[in-house]
């Protein structure tokens, strides 16, 4: 399998918020007004746009309320893939790349914070070395859910 990861560039903006679209619920899918906030990047798969990593640099959580973003952080807003490129190990690949990016760009952790029902990103986060380090409750409005918040300290 050819996995490539490359940053979205300004004029493609529009192009990877339909990506994300495609991924994501409505619900659950970020306003794109706010994709501005992140480092976006294409997942390609044998050369095809198959997935999206979004990064929010020195910080924490999407809310940064509480606890206030630590300098260090490096938030993993999304990291989603189309259907039918899931289940083949590019999920394992993409938080791979996102750990890489992490060291060397200088961060001190990985923070990511998901559906308590998605078996397969929490799986993936806890077989990588993320621990549980707290709960947000009914964070997602649609369907109401708790959100897990989990940590990769470097
Ligand atoms: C989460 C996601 C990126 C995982 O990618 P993937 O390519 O399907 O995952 P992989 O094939 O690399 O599997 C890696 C590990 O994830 C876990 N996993 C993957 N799919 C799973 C599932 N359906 N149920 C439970 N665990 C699962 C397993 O631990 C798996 O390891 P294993 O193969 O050794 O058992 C993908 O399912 C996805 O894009 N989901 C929709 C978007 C999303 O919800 N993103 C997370 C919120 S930002």
């Amino acid at each position: 399998m050819g996995f490539v990861v490359e940053k979205v560039k300004p004029e493609e903006t529009q192009d990877f918020i339909e990506l994300d679209r495609l991924i994501f619920s409505e619900a659950d899918a970020f306003n794109p007004e706010f994709f501005d906030l992140f480092e976006n990047f294409w997942i390609i798969i044998n050369g095809r746009r198959a997935g999206a990593i979004m990064l929010g640099l020195h910080m924490d959580r999407w809310s940064q309320e509480v606890p206030p973003p630590r300098e260090g952080s490096l938030y993993l807003a999304s990291t989603g893939l189309l259907k039918r490129y899931r289940g083949f190990g590019a999920g394992r690949q993409a938080k791979l790349w996102q750990i890489a990016y992490a060291r060397e760009h200088g961060f001190t952790r990985l923070v990511a914070e998901n559906r308590a029902s998605n078996h397969a990103i929490v799986n993936l986060n806890k077989s990588l070395g993320f621990e549980l380090i707290g709960i947000d409750p009914g964070f997602y409005p649609d369907p109401l859910e708790d959100a897990l918040i989990m940590e990769l300290v470097l």
